[in-house]
């Protein structure tokens, strides 16, 4: 719980101290890293250290964290610390880091207000960092429990059993566990991290999201190569992964985590699974399972893409769409075609479509798409809580997520 004088020391600092965090994110992973390159070289993700995503994501999840603890000293935002504890157990973060960032964070904290900081606003902060960091610390061990490995010892060799390839830039990759053990427990809709060794010879890790279902000792995953344009090069991992990975390769693979899955596949309550382009990963995931387990829910599948060219999983949606007795899909593409002539024309448009009451919406696709999608449901009456979305980069709402 925050003291009561340590809340007013952060009520007091939190604009000065919100105002800055971009400067002071930016100066506490430049000074770690400069110290402690080992963290670079497979663990943080350099592409969303080039873009700022990361920072960003860094900046605003302590920014959330304190305002949430001014309202109520007790406070644990339940969906911010979750979404921040399954991505650090997928990367292998380990509670001794937590000192290190500590100290490189409280460094930039220190650098950037200067005098602003006394001894005394320093220790307020210092109490928040570690409430913070201990209600992570104590979820991240938990799932590493679940998972039945060892804190940060995530990793396990598999080997691409499949590789077929989706559409002009999505393959997949189908694995078995290279050591003959059997595959790690998974739930409908979780994601792996995926650690290669890249050119220069450190690593990069990724997370892909398990676009099958996630019973048995195969599992796949589905991958979209990521062209360069003006803004940014060709995307490290998933060139190397298209250019590289064939059968009988080996990957390694992390245990699956996410809090984003369908927990209750039996229930009865309808679901909504809402995608565009290469967010239909979770959404076949998902629906594999649903028709493994038999299930008889109401499922109404939207999907967006380019082109039916383009959509990735298409004829697997509709086969598993058959096999569920109560369910069905619409399609939009904006560039329509002969494949699928009951498609609609342009972009996802939610006005036509009728929601069934009560229903639990699973959403993933581009930010911006995720955005719009989740306005139109919030204002069509789903509480937010039933909205459960997959961001595939730092999540830039966990702020807000629960508003
Ligand atoms: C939970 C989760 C699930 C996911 N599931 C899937 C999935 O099922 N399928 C899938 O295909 N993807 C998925 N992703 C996305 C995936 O993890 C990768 O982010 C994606 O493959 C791109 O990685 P990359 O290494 O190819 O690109 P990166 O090298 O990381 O580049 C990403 C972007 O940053 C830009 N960039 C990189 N460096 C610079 C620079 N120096 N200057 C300017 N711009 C730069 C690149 O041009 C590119 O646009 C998921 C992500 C998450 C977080
Ligand atoms: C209280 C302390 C910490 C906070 C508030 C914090 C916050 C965050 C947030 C918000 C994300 C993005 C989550 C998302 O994907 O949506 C993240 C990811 C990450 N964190 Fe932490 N973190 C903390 C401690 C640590 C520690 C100790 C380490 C280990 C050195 C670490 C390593 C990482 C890595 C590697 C990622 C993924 C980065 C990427 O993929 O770009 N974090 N963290």
């Amino acid at each position: 719980m925050l003291s009561a004088e340590s809340a007013a020391l952060v009520r007091a600092t939190l604009p000065a101290v919100a105002g800055a965090l971009d400067e002071i994110t930016a100066r506490f992973y430049a000074t770690m890293f400069h110290d402690r390159p080992e963290l670079l070289d497979g663990m943080f993700n350099r592409g969303n250290q080039a873009s700022g995503a990361q920072r960003r994501a860094l900046a605003g999840s302590i920014a959330g964290f304190a305002g949430a603890l001014l309202e109520n000293p007790t406070a644990r935002p339940d969906a911010l610390l979750s979404r921040i504890a399954h991505k650090h157990a997928a990367v292998g973060v380990t509670d001794d880091q937590y000192t290190i960032v500590h100290k490189y964070l409280f460094g930039a904290i220190a650098e950037v207000l200067g005098d602003a900081v006394t001894a005394e606003v320093a220790a307020a902060w210092d109490e928040v960092y570690w409430l913070m960091a201990g209600a992570l610390i104590s979820r991240e061990a938990l799932l590493y429990q679940d998972a039945g490995v060892q804190p940060g010892g995530i990793w396990r060799p598999w080997t691409v059993v499949e590789r077929r390839v989706e559409t002009s830039d999505v393959v997949s990759f189908a694995l078995r566990p290279a050591d003959g053990e059997p595959a790690p427990r998974a739930r409908a809709g979780q994601y792996v991290s995926v650690r290669v060794a890249v050119a220069d010879g450190t690593h990069q890790l990724r997370q892909y999201t398990l676009s099958s279902a996630p019973g048995g000792d195969r599992r796949r995953i589905t991958v979209k190569r990521v062209t360069g344009d003006a803004d940014g090069p060709d995307g490290e991992v998933s060139t190397l992964l298209h250019d590289t990975v064939r059968e009988g390769d080996e990957l390694l693979l992390s245990a699956p985590f996410g809090d984003v899955f369908l927990d209750e596949p039996a229930a009865a309550a309808p679901l909504v699974l809402v995608s565009a382009g290469i967010g239909c990963t979770p959404m076949t995931g998902i629906l594999a399972h649903l028709a493994a387990v038999g299930s008889t829910r109401p499922v109404l599948v939207l999907h967006a893409d380019r082109s039916p060219a383009d959509h990735a999983l298409r004829t697997e949606t509709h086969d598993l769409v058959a096999q569920l007795p109560h369910a069905r899909a619409v399609f939009w593409y904006e560039h329509p075609g002969a494949q699928e002539p009951d498609a609609r024309t342009g972009l996802m448009d939610l006005g036509g479509v009728e929601l069934p009451d009560d229903a639990t919406v699973f959403l993933c696709g581009p930010l911006p798409f995720m955005r719009d999608v989740r306005g139109r449901l919030l204002n069509a009456g789903v509480p937010a809580q039933r909205i459960r979305y997959e961001v595939f980069g730092p999540d830039l709402w966990l702020p807000d997520s629960t508003a």
